[in-house]
């Protein structure tokens, strides 16, 4: 058993999904599980075989992203300089650049590459204090490139000093270039060969389908959709980012477990999203790479809808590997509050893993996974987002990493 003690203030949430916090707090946990918390000076006397003091310390669930594109090989920088200049986001994708471009780079890369890309990601995002996260392909666009990168995934899970990761397959990310002219044999494949092969490996946990012009209609999503259920696999979506695809009633179609994006979202959406139970996951850093609108977080909200906050960490629309970054922009760009971006990289984000009843809160029985911040208050770490003495140390598995 160990014990964090004195904690300045333990952050977690309630069964209203309000947070809570405690001054002056303690957690105990055994291995990979949280036995105790409450107050210091109620902590039960018996020895423990770690005991820290964390008077110097916030502790919250262990921060989780969920939302990333974790490799690809090349990078897009002279894009940016189009997009400055005016260039949309559909113009160069139109033009060869884009998804379609990552996808060149991606297939050219070696194994070692993709994987080494993932490591160095994903250690960037856990010196945000990232304990867990969502880990999409979308660059492979192949049979064998989509399993490749998901292999890569599952190398990278085994290493215990790593993040969690929650893999998605995102074959149906757009159309690759060899199908240009026959959508549907590329939509066929999606269905008859990636899905059931990344299902009988055990590969991805989930099927994400990014809804837009120049990708998937509505339909091809809800057939995508539903054989991907079939295989097992759960489901997420990429949808209203640059137009109205009917985000809410898509979810509400295919029992999605996350929408993410919604800069365009309808009323009448926002209606089927609170019908279907399903997780809005905001992207802040994408919205405003790309100029777009913020997604109406504050009418997401008042309608009772669950919202994450994630980074959507990808080479062409979020080439920032930052979760505090997104957290901040959540605020001052989505007009969300401290504690209810808080409530978004932890609790909800867990439900945008179908994950919730495990992490997420810090509470007994879930994992013991924290993120610790030298810092007053959660309000001053994001506020003042990237402050240099806001020290971040994780527990993750129950050990200090
Ligand atoms: O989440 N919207 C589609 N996919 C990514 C962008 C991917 C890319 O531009 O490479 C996104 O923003
Ligand atoms: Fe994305």
């Amino acid at each position: 058993m160990r014990v964090l003690r004195k904690i300045r203030t333990l952050y977690t949430c309630t069964e209203s999904h309000q947070l809570s916090a405690i001054t002056n707090a303690a957690v105990v946990w055994k291995d990979d599980s949280i036995i105790w918390i409450g107050e210091d000076n109620h902590l039960p006397k018996q020895t423990y075989k770690q005991e820290l003091d964390a008077s110097d310390y916030i502790v919250t669930p262990g921060f989780i992203d969920c939302h990333t594109h974790l490799t690809f090989g090349g990078n897009r920088w002279q894009e940016t300089g189009m997009k400055m200049k005016g260039a949309s986001y559909l113009e160069i994708a139109e033009k060869g650049g884009g998804i379609r471009s990552t996808v060149r780079e991606t297939r050219n890369a070696s194994d070692a590459e993709l994987l080494t890309r993932a490591r160095y990601h994903a250690d960037l995002l856990a010196r945000d204090g990232v304990t867990t996260l969502e880990a999409k392909t979308g660059y492979g666009l192949s049979l064998e490139h989509e399993i490749r990168v998901l292999e890569i995934y599952k190398q990278l899970s085994q290493d215990n000093s790593m993040p969690r990761i929650f893999p998605t397959l995102l074959a149906a990310h757009t159309i690759p270039e060899e199908y240009q002219q026959n959508r549907e044999d590329y939509i066929r494949l999606i269905c008859e060969d990636i899905i059931p092969s990344v299902s009988q490996k055990k590969l991805a946990l989930f099927n994400d389908i990014f809804v837009e012009k120049g990708s998937f209609s509505f339909d091809e999503a809800v057939m995508i959709s539903s054989v991907a259920k079939k295989n097992g696999l759960k489901i997420k979506l990429h949808v209203d980012q640059l137009s109205d695809q009917r985000g809410g009633e898509l979810s509400e179609q295919t029992g999605a477990i996350s929408a993410d994006h919604l800069e365009f979202i309808s009323d009448e959406s926002i209606a089927a999203l609170k019908r279907s139970g399903t997780v809005a996951v905001s992207l802040p850093i994408a919205s405003l790479q790309l100029k777009q609108p913020p997604l109406p977080a504050r009418k997401l909200i008042e309608n009772g809808i669950p919202l994450a906050v994630a980074t959507d960490f990808n080479p062409g629309s979020a080439p920032v590997p930052s979760l505090i970054h997104a957290m901040n922009l959540a605020v001052v760009y989505q007009r969300m509050t401290a504690e209810e971006v808080l409530l978004g990289v932890t609790r909800f984000a867990a439900q945008a893993l179908d994950a919730h009843h495990e992490f997420g809160q810090l509470k007994v029985g879930y994992k013991a996974d924290f993120t610790m911040i030298k810092a007053d208050s959660i309000e001053e770490h994001i506020y003042a987002a990237g402050k240099k003495t806001h020290e971040v140390k994780r527990v993750l598995r129950g050990e200090f990493v």
